[in-house]
């Protein structure tokens, strides 16, 4: 296998493409942290990990707080026995045009998306520096390469991302360090396909939300179908299993981003 015995840790773990990236780090043989800010979905995703036969623990963690972030990391090396690979997913979105944004709807998205990555890369680095090897992966977006109506806020924080990650991989070049970046195009996770979600948001007059999904897959996706959260965990473990590859940010996106 190829991760045999690497231990992982996944934020935004609990559902969603973390749990996606969380079970393809395990089925390439990772024992994996993981980190949520809702625990009883960390604990599922984590019996389920125990339940491939891997090691896991669920961590409640807030990962725009450093002092619980900085713990996150010092209780996985403890329960783990270590941690190499940090695979930075947890985010948020919301939904409204830049006239009608307050500040606290800029923040939260900016402070989850944003804070909460340079957090969590911050606190995993020294680790990874003494045992001269390690693999960051941090979840951006095709909002992170071309701007969406409604998602200014979004888009921002997800180019801050991708240029978070090529700094930084610059930064840890010389280290065993990489740092790469997932773009994720669609897939129809809480954030699409639910009550708050694009699909509901962006409904057309008289559609149903299947109807929105369905049609948004078919208008926005060159290949017209979703990718799927397992989609974005083979990127992880290529990026995992990849010493060479760093600064990269690679759209997992049917297309979408061809131009
Ligand atoms: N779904 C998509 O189409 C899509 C597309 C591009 C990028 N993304 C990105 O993928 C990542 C995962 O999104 P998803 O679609 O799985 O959404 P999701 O809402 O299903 O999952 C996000 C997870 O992050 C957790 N989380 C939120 N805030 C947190 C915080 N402060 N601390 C710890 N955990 C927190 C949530 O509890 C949830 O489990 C996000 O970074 C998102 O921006 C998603």
């Amino acid at each position: 296998m190829k991760l045999q015995g690497k231990v992982a840790l996944v934020t935004g773990g609990g559902r969603g493409l973390g749990e996606g990236i969380v079970k393809r780090l395990a089925e390439a043989g990772c024992n994996v942290a993981v980190v949520d800010c809702i625990e009883e979905n960390a604990k599922k995703v984590a019996a389920d990990v125990q339940a491939m036969g891997r090691k896991a623990i669920a961590l409640k963690v807030d990962v725009t707080k450093w002092d619980q972030v900085r713990n996150m990391v010092k209780e996985t090396v403890e329960k783990l026995g270590g941690l190499d690979i940090a695979v930075n997913n947890a985010g948020v979105i919301s939904i409204m045009p830049v006239e009608e944004l307050s500040e606290e709807d800029w923040d939260f998205v900016i402070d989850v998306n944003v804070k909460g990555v340079f957090l969590c890369c911050k606190a995993v680095i020294p680790h990874m520096k003494k045992q001269n090897w390690g693999r960051i992966i941090n979840t951006a977006s095709i909002a992170g390469k071309i701007g969406f109506p409604d998602l200014a806020h979004y888009t921002a924080s997800k180019f801050a991302v991708v240029g978070f990650t090529n700094a930084l991989a610059k930064e840890l070049a010389r280290t065993g360090i990489t740092v790469n970046a997932i773009c994720p195009g669609i897939i129809g996770t809480q954030m699409w396909y639910g009550g708050a979600g694009l699909a509901e948001k962006w409904k057309a007059a008289g559609e149903t939300m299947e109807e929105s999904w369905k049609r948004h897959q078919e208008s926005l996706i060159p290949q017209g179908v979703a990718q799927t959260p397992e989609d974005m965990g083979d990127l992880a473990v290529y990026f995992a299993t990849s010493p060479h590859v760093t600064g990269q940010a690679v759209a997992v996106d049917g297309g979408m981003t061809l131009g």
